[in-house]
């Protein structure tokens, strides 16, 4: 462990302090013409060979193959001619493109095949349910796809229902406000059920609910599923049951006593997913969130950065429930046209339902473990107030990384206002580089030598009202020397009992991107950062102590991240040659 020398000490608390230094331009210096070898281009999260993409569609498992579809623009880094591009996958870490799956045409999707689900009916075979754009005015239906071929495991023909559209808005639905269809789920009165997102009276979100006995007809319910005033636009609604007993998953269509039914939005006003905890009551279709429960926009996230869209699954195969989100650059417009692609797809995670029943717990999924290397295990110590403790021996560029912290001391908390309700508005004021009794302390990531760059993932302990409040804070404030990157802050109170429980941390660092995972799973938050210098050999990774009271690492183990396989055989053919589809 590195003690602050007084100048290194001097050099840390005006950095923090003062932020930002004076920039140079570097991004061009780092332009290059083949997307995949760029500072920021990942290493292992999901992304396309190029161009935009945004929401994860329709992922299943089908015939022991892992589905992907994602939207995506053929023709460019920004969004626009949006169609469903298609990867499948044997373990959710390596991923091989296929063609377009589907592409606009006239009359039902012509100006864009937008957002939506698979559904494995009966006898297994996948159907798609997704939003159609029937002109530029953005007016949406949903229709209904299905494979070519169900005897080919990799799906890679899709064909549109003959009898498309299935669905338009219902009076008095904005036609513009209704997409992005749900997995159906079957009930006990063999008919299936479909969400579709929407807004009603301009405020009020919610889930229209409708029901088929064939896939192919279908009639809403006379309630929605469930709404909320003053949320506004509902997107990507995923409903689904968790267990009660354990942390498999189950599927969609599961109803009874052992298992809560989660009903996930995407806020398309806030940028966030939102989900609650409930019951399903399937006689009278409609979701009722447990007592105490908020939802909306001051409701449970399921992570707390950049993270949207999100769409989970039901993995038969190893019996459990995979999330998958888009997460949206930070960059501006430009940087993005410039590196000539936009979007990730997160780590998916398996998700379960926590044993207080409260909340949801998410984890990378276990395969992603094989591609760690270079084990580096720090025995445990003391990390002093105000500290410093570089980990090296791994490529800190495109890592994973686990510690854990033990406190012993309290006195030193500094006391919650009872106003500070808001944790990512805490953050934003005591980033980093504001020392306080028992915190700042995590890590530093993606920082360079000096220190002019980092991203600092930390805790910070509060005496509350009869207990200790954990608050779990991204600092993007100083991950870049370029200002023309959003470095907005993020936050969530952390549902753990410091004195009780060692307090955990995990963070996936991939060149631009920083999912991190607090209390084993309970708080998540990803970041999007653009470094200058800190990129490549250049990355440097720490242990931080910034409060006045000492922490005990307990454990604290890294490994190098391997590259990944990712959607790097076989370019899209489709694309290049079939400009005609241009619109
Ligand atoms: C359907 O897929 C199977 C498995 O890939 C293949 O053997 C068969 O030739 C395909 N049928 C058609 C009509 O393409
Ligand atoms: C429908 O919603 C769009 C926004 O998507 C809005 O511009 C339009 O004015 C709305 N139409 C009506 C009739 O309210
Ligand atoms: C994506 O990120 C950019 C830059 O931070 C932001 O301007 C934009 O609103 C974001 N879009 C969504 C849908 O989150
Ligand atoms: C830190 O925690 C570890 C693991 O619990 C323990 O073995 C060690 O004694 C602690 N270190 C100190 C200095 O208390």
């Amino acid at each position: 462990m590195v003690n602050f020398s007084l100048t290194l000490l001097l050099l840390f608390t005006l950095l923090l302090g003062h932020g930002i230094v004076e920039l140079v331009e570097a991004s061009d210096h780092h332009q290059s013409a083949d997307p995949t070898s760029q500072p920021y281009r990942t290493g292992y999260h999901f992304q396309p060979a190029k161009n935009w993409m945004n929401d994860p569609n329709g992922p299943m498992i089908y015939k022991g193959i892992y589905h992907l579809f994602y939207q995506y623009n053929p023709y460019g880094a920004v969004w626009g001619n949006i169609v469903w591009a298609h990867s499948t996958s044997t373990d959710l870490v390596n991923w091989t493109p296929h063609e377009i799956a589907l592409t606009p045409s006239d009359p039902v999707d012509g100006h864009g095949c937008w957002s939506g689900s698979a559904t494995l009916l009966p006898r297994g075979k996948p159907a798609i349910l997704y939003t159609g754009l029937v002109d530029s005015k953005e007016t949406q239906v949903q229709n209904l796809a299905m494979p070519k071929n169900c005897s080919d495991p990799y799906l890679k023909e899709w064909f549109k229902y003959e009898n498309n559209p299935i669905l338009s808005a219902p009076i008095p639905i904005n036609a513009t406000l209704f997409r992005d269809p749900s997995t159906a789920w079957l009930g006990p009165d063999q008919r299936w059920r479909m969400a579709v997102g929407s807004l009603i009276d301009n405020r009020e979100g919610l889930i229209l609910l409708y029901t088929s006995k064939d896939f192919e007809h279908w009639i809403k319910t006379n309630n929605p599923l469930h709404s909320e005033k003053h949320t506004g636009m509902w997107e990507c609604p995923d409903f689904f049951p968790v267990s009660t007993g354990d942390q498999n998953g189950v599927d969609t269509s599961i109803l009874g006593p052992n298992v809560k039914h989660v009903l996930k939005i995407s806020l398309f006003d806030y940028h966030r997913d939102c989900y609650t905890i409930g019951t399903y009551d399937v006689n009278k279709d409609k979701f009722i969130p447990e007592e105490g429960k908020v939802g909306g926009v001051p409701g449970l996230r399921y992570d707390y950065g950049k993270f949207y869209a999100s769409k989970s699954f039901f993995d038969s195969a190893k019996n459990r429930r995979i999330l998958w989100a888009w997460v949206n650059e930070s960059s501006s417009w430009g940087d993005d046209i410039k590196k000539g692609w936009s979007g990730l797809q997160t780590i998916p995670r398996s998700l379960w339902l926590d044993k207080s029943g409260k909340q949801l717990v998410q984890w990378p999924i276990v395969e992603i473990e094989s591609l760690r290397e270079n084990q580096v295990d720090l025995p445990s110590k003391f990390l002093e107030g105000r500290s410093l403790l570089e980990t090296s021996g791994v490529t800190a560029a495109q890592a994973d990384i686990e510690i854990s912290f033990e406190i012993k001391e309290f006195d030193k908390a500094e006391v919650l206002d009872p106003s500070w309700t808001n944790p990512q508005l805490l953050c934003s004021h005591k980033g980093a580089s504001v020392e306080s009794g028992l915190g700042p302390f995590g890590l530093l990531v993606l920082a360079s030598k000096d220190l002019q760059e980092y991203t600092a993932v930390f805790f910070r302990i509060y005496k509350g009202q009869n207990k200790y409040v954990v608050l779990m804070c991204s600092d993007q404030s100083s991950s870049s020397l370029n200002n023309k990157n959003d470095k907005t802050s993020y936050g969530a109170f952390l549902n753990v009992d410091p004195v009780h429980e060692k307090l955990l941390l995990r963070s996936l660092i991939d060149h631009s991107i920083v999912e991190s995972f607090g209390g084993g799973g309970k708080a998540c938050i990803t970041a999007r950062v653009y470094p200058i210098l800190a990129i490549e050999n250049d990355a440097h990774l720490y242990a931080f102590n910034y409060g006045n009271e000492k922490v005990n690492i307990t454990s604290l183990r890294t490994w190098s991240m391997k590259k990944a396989q990712i959607n790097i055989a076989n370019p899209i053919k489709s694309v290049a040659s079939d400009e005609s589809d241009k619109f």
